[in-house]
């Protein structure tokens, strides 16, 4: 069976593609198979970080009938790469209807991977939503400040009620220690949970950290690194996704990855 995992937040530019590129990167430096589909249609960036130059993408799979196995990329740090496409207007706003048709298009690849990865664009919008809740788990990233618990919030909640999704891990960035990530978690933990019947769970942290923004400046995702300067982060994606392996996946009502 194969594990899915969203990576959403409400707010953007909170660090989600970052998290999606190196836990993708980090659970095939593990052995396993993993995919990652850049789900940030029209603004997709995940190619980007992992240095990987695209030919074809979604807009092909969509518009001229190419297999997904002709647009994916085999990307030098092991991970499959699900190109979404850059720059592409007609990507902007897909119906459901297309975006029905992105899941089942990636079906093909049941019996090649262990992992999909999704990096979900921001947002509450339907497409957010839509992709998150067709995964098992979903990471919420979110940063100690009020406007990202506000769109967290609203994006959990549209979650919930919009397609009964009943757990949530979440992953606080930016923050300066373990022990204020922990405390950001258990503030948004006791609003959510005063609103809506769902189960919170911490699946890490990340620092504010240099290292992670020049690491997308030179392409190269810490996770692939070695060098002493990228240990302390290395370990706290190494603590997320173990966090995410073990992390039992829900049963989902409604569409979802692999059950179509
Ligand atoms: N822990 C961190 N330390 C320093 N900079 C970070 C960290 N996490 C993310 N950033 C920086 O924040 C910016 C946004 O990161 P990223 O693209 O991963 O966010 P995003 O949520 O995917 O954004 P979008 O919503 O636009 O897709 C990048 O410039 C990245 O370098
Ligand atoms: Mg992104």
């Amino acid at each position: 069976m194969v594990r899915t995992i969203a990576i959403a937040s409400g707010k953007g530019g909170v660090g989600k593609t970052s998290i999606a590129v190196n836990t993708a990167v980090t659970l095939s430096k593990m052995g396993h198979r993993v995919a990652l589909l850049d789900a940030d249609f029209g603004m997709a960036n995940a190619h980007i970080m992992l240095d990987q130059k695209v030919e074809l993408s979604l807009q092909d799979l969509l518009e001229n009938d190419v297999s997904v196995e002709n647009i994916i990329c085999e990307t030098s740090s092991g991970v499959k790469l699900i190109p979404g496409g850059s720059g592409v207007i007609e990507l902007l706003n897909l119906d459901s209807s297309k975006r029905w048709e992105i899941i089942q298009s990636i079906q093909p690849l049941e019996s090649q991977i262990d992992y999909l990865i999704v990096d979900a664009p921001a947002g509450g919008s339907d497409a957010s939503i839509e992709f998150a809740s067709a995964c098992g788990n979903v990471v919420v990233v979110l940063v100690g400040e009020p406007t990202s618990f506000m769109d967290a919030y609203s994006f959990i909640k549209a979650l919930h009620l919009e397609k009964d999704y009943s757990r949530v891990s979440v992953v606080v960035n930016l923050s300066n220690s373990e022990h204020e990530a922990a405390k950001s978690f258990e503030s948004f933990k006791s609003i959510v949970t005063k609103f809506l019947d769902i189960e919170m769970n911490f699946a890490g942290w990340l620092p504010t950290s240099k290292e992670l923004k020049n690491s997308i400046i030179s392409r190269k995702p810490v996770a692939l690194s070695k060098s002493p300067s990228h240990r302390l982060l290395n370990k706290n994606f190494t603590n997320i996704t173990e966090m995410l392996i073990n992390s039992k996946p829900l049963t989902v009502n409604g569409i979802e990855f692999f059950k179509v």
